[in-house]
Formats: structure tokens, C-alpha cells, sequence
């Protein structure tokens, strides 16, 4: 990354990740056919996708971010010829395992590397409560998965704030006798809820709660899946720290549970205005509208930590470009992520003469001026995109290694970049 620039013009981003994901989930145990529209072509979602087909779903891609998805029914699933790779991502992974826990047949999962380090047991032991036969290695995959079990309804409250692990137990609760319950003290992610709505399934939800009542039937029903904010998130922290004029986001996910990222930058100083407020489907969407601000540090709120989860590794490039300190708290679940985001953040902005420093559960960042060097993104798509951030502040080059993952979440990111001003180059 070269050192500096300014951002001009407007972008579109790539699907919502977690909306593909079930997209494709919920489309292969439907009746009927699903065509998603939006759906992000990155290997994390493919992921999901080569998983439903390896069980026999016939999926069809006419043309960019379209996928056609022949349903199956809550019951035609076939076993698989070999263990299911979900690569990088622990989406398909998790949600799988509450699939394949209402199977007839066995399966097993498996990971990248980095996958493999994951925690799979915050999943496997709520499965476990319903009749599922799980076993994890050493709670991390491969993650074994015996068929032929009958599943019971639960009243499961979560001891980790996961959306995963919520619709983990939801999408078995689909194949449970009587009523799934989950309770969650903290708000996560509500997609699931929201499509499940949009397939057909009544699902109740309040304050911290989400039932539902099994066996339940899937109607197919089109989706259309809104730009992701995580994604954007990258351009919101770039526009606020070097736009020129207005930087537009067109199309962007605005789902309540998702919004922390913006609510947080605004309280630093950053200047977002929501326009075109509606609805896609089932999702709220909107277009942003950023101008170049001044940031100050904080300390971040600790109820927007689960709405802005993903969001970390670029607001600690924006906290390190603020005036003042910014602590972050409750924040532990960073650790267990594609990297631990609090460590290999920490270690490269010190790489870059920033004070940070990662506790167990959260992360303290002294703004300053950002110099040239090197950082390891650890195989982590958000901390390379991150960094590639924050150079558009550094007094000289930032080189960033092991990028390759960016495919997993945001395939376009480098060239998206590079046309509103970045001065990115990939080498190979
Ligand atoms: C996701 C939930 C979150 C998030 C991940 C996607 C989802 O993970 O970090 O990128 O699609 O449900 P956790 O459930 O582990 O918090």
C-alpha cells in the first residue's frame, strides 16, 4: 500500500456474508425453488454452497451474484461422498453442525487452518442437549456428526453472545420435536430469524429470545441479498479519514443487529448520513453518505460490541487515527475469530509506532501517526483490508502479508479500492 490519497466517487459492495450463507442453507431444505439475487461470490459462501451440493442439491449461477437453489425439503438431503471443507469459515461450519445434527446419515466438517483452531464445542454441547451426536477434536474440527438421532426441542439460554451458535440450534430446532428456544443476553445478529419469517417458518422472537416449533416445513421464496457492512465498514473508516466531498455507499445492509460500526464512528466524530432508507426483502437497506471528519478516541459502549463484532479491526485503525485514547471492553469473542483480532491488531499497529495494547477481553489504542513498515495480517481477510485502511494515513508504505484470505468476505476489495483512490498493489 502506498502511503496516503484521497477517496472520491461512490461504490456498491458485494453481498451480506451472513445472508448468503443462508441463503443457500435455507433454499437447499425448502420446497421449491430459491433464486437468491446479490448472493457474494466468496469462497466462505461457496463454501456453504459446495456443501449443499456434495448432499445432492442441484444449484445453479446463470450470471453475477445470481444462484438458483432446487430445494430438497427438510428431508432429502443425501450423505455426502467425503468430509465437508468449509474452508475459512466458520459460518458454514457452525451452521452445518445444527444441519447435519437432524440428518439421517454421518458427516464430518472440516477446515482451513485457521478453522481449525476455532471453537466448535460453543455449538456441539447445546446440539448435544437435543439428541445430537457430536464430537469435536479437542472442541475444534474436524467435527464428527452421527445421523439417525431424534431431536428434541430445547430452552437454551447462550453463554457466548453468537449469532452462529443461535442459528446453530434454530436450524436444528427445524428438525426437533416441539418448541427450540434461545435466550440471549446480549442482541446478535437476527437473519436467521428474519429469513426462516421469509421461508415460511413461524418464528416468535421478543427482548432476548427467539422460539420456534419443530418439525417445520420451508417454502421456497426469492432473496435478495443487501450490500454487507462489514464490507462497507472498510470505506466508511476510509471516506471519514480521506474523502474528498461526499464518498457514497449505495445499497448497504442496515439490519438493526449489524449497525454498531456506524453508531460507533459517529460517536468519535464521523460525518455518515443514511439516505434512501428501505427495505429489501426482509432487511432494511440504505445508502451512506460520508465526508471526511476528525475522529476522537472513546470508550465504546459495551452493548454496540456485538453490533459492531466484525467491525473491529478497522475501528481500531480508525481509533489509532483519532485524537485522544479509545478502550474497548467485553470484547473477548475477538480472540476466537478467523485470527485473534486483539493480539495481531495490537502487534501491527505497534509495527506502525501506535500504542496498542490487547488485554484478555479487550484493547486499548493511543491515536498517533502512523509510519511505514510491515504487518502480518495472519491469514485474516478484515485485519489485511484493515491495514490497507490505514495507509491511506501512514507517512510511508505499509506492506501487508498473507492477503490471499480477502477472498473469503470481499473478493473485489482490492480493485474497488484502487478505483476510488487507494493506492493498493497485489503482489502475487
Ligand atoms: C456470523 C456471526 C458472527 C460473525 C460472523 C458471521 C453469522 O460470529 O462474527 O462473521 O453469520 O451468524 P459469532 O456467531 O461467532 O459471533
Amino acid at each position: 500500500m502506498s502511503p496516503g490519497g484521497v477517496l472520491v466517487g461512490e461504490i456498491t459492495v458485494p453481498g451480506d456474508k451472513s445472508i448468503s450463507h443462508r441463503a443457500v442453507l435455507f433454499g437447499a431444505l425448502a420446497e421449491g425453488v430459491t433464486t437468491v439475487e446479490g448472493f457474494l461470490e466468496s469462497e466462505d459462501c461457496l463454501a456453504t454452497l459446495r456443501a449443499m451440493q456434495a448432499m445432492g442439491v442441484s444449484i445453479e449461477r446463470p450470471g453475477s451474484g445470481q444462484v438458483i437453489v432446487h430445494g430438497v425439503g427438510l428431508r432429502g438431503l443425501k450423505a455426502p461422498q467425503a468430509a465437508l471443507d468449509m474452508g475459512n469459515a466458520g459460518t458454514a461450519m457452525r451452521l452445518s453442525m445444527g444441519l447435519l445434527a437432524g440428518q439421517s446419515f454421518d458427516s464430518t466438517l472440516i477446515g482451513d487452518p485457521s478453522l481449525s483452531r476455532r471453537p466448535m464445542e460453543r455449538a456441539a454441547a447445546p446440539l448435544r442437549l437435543m439428541g445430537a451426536q457430536i464430537v469435536t477434536t479437542e472442541g475444534k474440527p474436524p467435527v464428527r456428526v452421527q445421523g439417525g438421532t431424534s431431536l428434541q426441542g430445547i430452552d437454551y439460554a447462550l453463554s457466548v453472545p453468537s449469532a452462529q451458535v443461535k442459528s446453530a440450534i434454530l436450524i436444528a430446532g427445524l428438525y426437533a420435536t416441539g418448541t427450540t428456544t434461545v435466550h440471549e443476553r446480549a442482541i446478535t445478529r437476527d437473519h436467521t430469524e428474519r429469513m426462516l419469517r421469509a421461508f415460511g417458518v413461524p418464528v416468535i422472537s421478543g427482548r432476548g429470545f427467539v422460539s420456534l416449533e419443530g418439525p417445520a416445513r420451508l417454502s421456497a421464496t426469492p432473496v435478495q441479498v443487501p450490500g454487507d457492512i462489514s464490507s462497507a465498514a472498510f470505506f466508511l473508516v476510509a471516506a471519514t479519514l480521506a474523502a474528498q466531498g461526499t464518498f457514497k455507499i449505495l445499497n448497504v445492509g442496515m439490519n438493526p443487529t449489524r449497525i454498531g460500526v456506524i453508531e460507533i464512528l459517529r460517536l468519535m466524530g464521523a460525518d455518515i448520513r443514511v439516505e434512501r432508507e428501505r427495505l429489501l426483502g426482509d432487511e432494511p437497506v440504505a445508502d451512506l453518505c460520508v465526508r471526511a471528519a476528525p475522529l476522537n478516541g472513546i470508550d465504546i459502549p459495551a452493548h454496540l460490541v456485538p453490533l459492531a463484532i466484525d467491525e473491529f479491526p478497522v475501528l481500531f485503525v480508525a481509533a489509532a487515527c483519532a485524537r485522544g485514547t479509545t478502550v474497548v471492553s467485553g470484547a473477548s469473542e475477538l480472540k476466537v475469530k478467523e485470527s485473534d483480532r486483539l493480539q495481531v491488531m495490537a502487534e501491527g499497529l505497534t509495527a506502525l509506532g501506535i500504542h496498542a495494547q490487547a488485554s484478555a477481553e479487550g484493547m486499548r489504542i493511543e491515536g498517533g501517526v502512523l509510519r511505514s513498515g510491515r504487518v502480518d495480517s495472519h491469514g485474516d481477510h478484515r485485519i489485511a483490508m484493515a491495514f490497507a485502511v490505514a495507509a491511506l494515513r501512514a507517512e510511508g508504505d505499509i506492506e501487508i502479508v498473507d492477503v490471499a484470505n480477502v477472498a473469503t468476505s470481499f473478493p473485489s476489495f482490492a480493485g474497488l479500492a484502487r478505483g476510488v483512490g487507494f493506492g493498493l498493489h497485489v503482489i502475487p
